[in-house]
């Protein structure tokens, strides 16, 4: 079994080491690195050695059993059907396949079920999109969602190296190399995530409502966004305001989340315990707090929600995809 990770010199692909090396989803797996012509010939670290880069050429002719990609949009259009086609499940972190009506848009918890050996892209969804639907899913299947709106507060690790480098210089007084953000990130808050449509929206904000209809089987559901960045590094943080069909008691809310595998609920609000990005930085869980019913309209929720984009909003499901594929015997050896 081989498996590729595109776009290891990334801060996507770094923690896709980590966590193949963690959770090893084949015994005796290859784990491969790949990288831009840039970064070829450097040496990365995995599980306690190192990785020789390998440029794109040369890690698809190896032809892996399972790449990872996380190299942006532009590498996934160029590259991610050549694998495909050489027989590998690509299992791509980019917006390029999400909303293509025959790949299936993954996370485990809720649709492992749309994988199958006929599928060999498979998009994971956006970090923010992860968490949400993690919190909605339980909620959902038991009350019917009718409206929800969200807003986050997004870490600047969310818009990969340029974004941590971005506000480390400014913390530090000294000039960024590149910048991710058209205004100052440290001491701001910018009410902007990826690009402004015609309507006004960003595409960030997109990605929220159109991926989680997707993965949650529901075109109906209403769904309202604004995505704002913060000087934070530790995960996104999402205020979340659900509208039910059906009402719920607060009581059964806990139970149906507790129960609900990968989430965590975290919510004694009297003792200051509550989701914080600080504390879910390097975790797999999704943390929920601040539960609390909205007074405002019938059978409304509010909650709070957190998580490590780069664990469980990007690397963890993206391996948990991979093992998943492992597990149902969909991946035949190359
Ligand atoms: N950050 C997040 O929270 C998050 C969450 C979900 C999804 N994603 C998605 O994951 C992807 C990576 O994000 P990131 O935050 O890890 O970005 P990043 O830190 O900027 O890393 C980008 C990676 O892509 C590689 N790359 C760039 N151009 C390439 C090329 N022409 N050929 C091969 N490799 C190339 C880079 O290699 P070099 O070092 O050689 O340039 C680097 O390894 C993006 O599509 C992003 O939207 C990110």
């Amino acid at each position: 079994m081989k498996i590729a990770v595109v776009g290891a010199t990334g801060l996507v692909g770094q923690k896709m080491l980590n966590v193949l090396a963690e959770q090893k989803p084949a015994a005796e797996a290859v784990v491969l690195a790949a990288a831009s012509p840039r970064s070829a010939g450097r040496q990365v670290n995995y599980d306690g050695g190192r990785l020789v880069v390998l440029p794109l050429d040369q890690c698809l002719a190896t032809r892996p059993d399972i790449a990872l990609f996380a190299a942006g949009g532009e590498v996934a259009l160029a590259w991610t059907e050549k694998f495909a086609k050489a027989g590998t499940f690509v299992i791509d972190n980019s917006s390029t396949w999400r909303m293509h009506t025959n790949v299936p848009l993954v996370v485990p918890e809720i649709n492992a079920h749309t994988l199958s050996s006929q599928t060999h892209i498979i998009a994971n969804p956006n970090c923010s999109t992860i968490q949400l639907v993690m919190a909605l899913a339980p909620l959902h299947a038991r009350y019917r969602i009718r409206r929800v709106v969200v807003s986050t507060y997004q870490s600047v690790t969310g818009s990969g190296m340029k974004g941590v480098e971005q506000l480390l210089a400014e913390e530090n007084g000294i000039k960024a190399t590149g910048k991710a953000y058209p205004h100052p990130i440290h001491r701001n808050v910018l009410p902007h995530g990826g690009a402004f449509d015609e309507t006004g929206y960003t595409t960030e904000e997109q990605k929220l409502v159109n991926e989680t209809r997707k993965i949650m089987g529901d075109d109906q559901m209403q769904i309202t966004a604004t995505v704002v960045r913060v000087p934070v590094m530790g995960g996104h943080s999402e205020a979340v305001n659900v509208e039910f069909i059906n009402d719920f008691e607060i009581a059964e809310v806990h139970r149906l989340l507790q129960q609900m595998p990968g989430v965590v609920v975290y919510d004694h609000p009297a003792e200051a315990v509550y989701p914080m990005p600080l504390y879910a930085e390097g975790k797999d869980e999704v943390f929920v707090g601040r539960i609390r019913r909205d007074f405002s309209q019938p059978n409304s929720l509010n909650m709070w929600v957190v998580s490590d984009n780069l664990r469980k909003g990007a690397a963890t499901n993206a391996v948990q995809i991979a093992k998943r594929l492992i597990e149902q015997g969909l991946v035949k050896n190359v």
